[in-house]
């Protein structure tokens, strides 16, 4: 709850995980849990957070029921689609009491509370409120052809993670707005014409997409004393 106001939670891990040569990350093992038990556990613990809706793979939907039995915010297990956008709205589509959504990538698993709350509290401003980070290398643009056609000035690029923060109207428009595919929310809140906040992200909130990162959050996770 924010204000008196519920807070739902959409984890979206559908994601075909082609990039992980056969290892199916959600239920890789990090830690002493799972990739995706570390997630859900961080919105479990997070006193924000009232409902989750947590979005797999037709193929790991029972093995997900049975790993998140014991979450007692998780009032949904549920298939997703084909573009991740649709995975989302099979979440959102079990959240209709909430007027706040968070929107997070089942592949982070390191992400914080604070993470959490940081972002309902810049939503809470702006309606919409995505984590980022500035990023740390050069970014180009090339083109077809593979050569430069400019250098991007890195002042103000911004590497956008998750978890996203929308209020539920404008999230609720912007879906029901989207033609294209999107690969996060914040740019479908945009399509919209809503104006997206970003917040300060964490550069420990790495992604999983290949095996090398499920060893660097392993890392990660035990410097955290995980
Ligand atoms: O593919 P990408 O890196 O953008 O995936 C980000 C997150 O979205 C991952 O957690 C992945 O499992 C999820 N996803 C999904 N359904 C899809 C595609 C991606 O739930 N169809």
């Amino acid at each position: 709850m924010i204000n008196n106001q519920k807070v739902g939670a959409v984890i979206v891990a559908a994601g075909s995980g082609e990039r992980m040569g056969g290892v199916d990350k959600m239920l890789a093992p990090l830690g002493g849990r799972t990739v995706l038990a570390w997630v859900v556990g961080v919105f479990q613990e997070c006193p924000a957070i009232d409902e989750i809706a947590v979005v797999l793979g037709e193929h790991n939907i029972e093995a997900g029921q049975r790993l998140l039995a014991g979450f007692s915010k998780v009032i949904a297990v549920c298939r997703g689609g084909e573009r991740r956008q649709d995975s989302v709205l099979a979440g959102i589509n079990h959240l209709g009491g909430c007027r706040w959504l968070v929107i997070h990538d089942g592949a982070r698993p390191l992400l914080t509370a604070d993470l959490i709350t940081d972002g309902l509290a810049a939503a809470a401003e702006s309606g919409a409120a995505a984590c980022a980070v500035p990023v740390t290398d050069t970014i180009k643009l090339a083109g077809d052809d593979d050569y430069v056609r400019e250098t991007l000035s890195r002042k103000r690029l911004w590497a956008v993670q998750t978890p996203q923060v929308f209020r539920s109207d404008i999230i609720t428009v912007a879906y029901r707005q989207a033609q294209a595919e999107f690969t996060d929310d914040a740019s479908l809140v945009e399509k919209a014409g809503y104006r997206v906040k970003l917040y300060k992200g964490s550069y420990g909130n790495i992604k999983i997409t290949t095996p090398a990162h499920l060893a660097l959050a392993g890392v990660l996770l035990g410097e955290r004393g995980g």
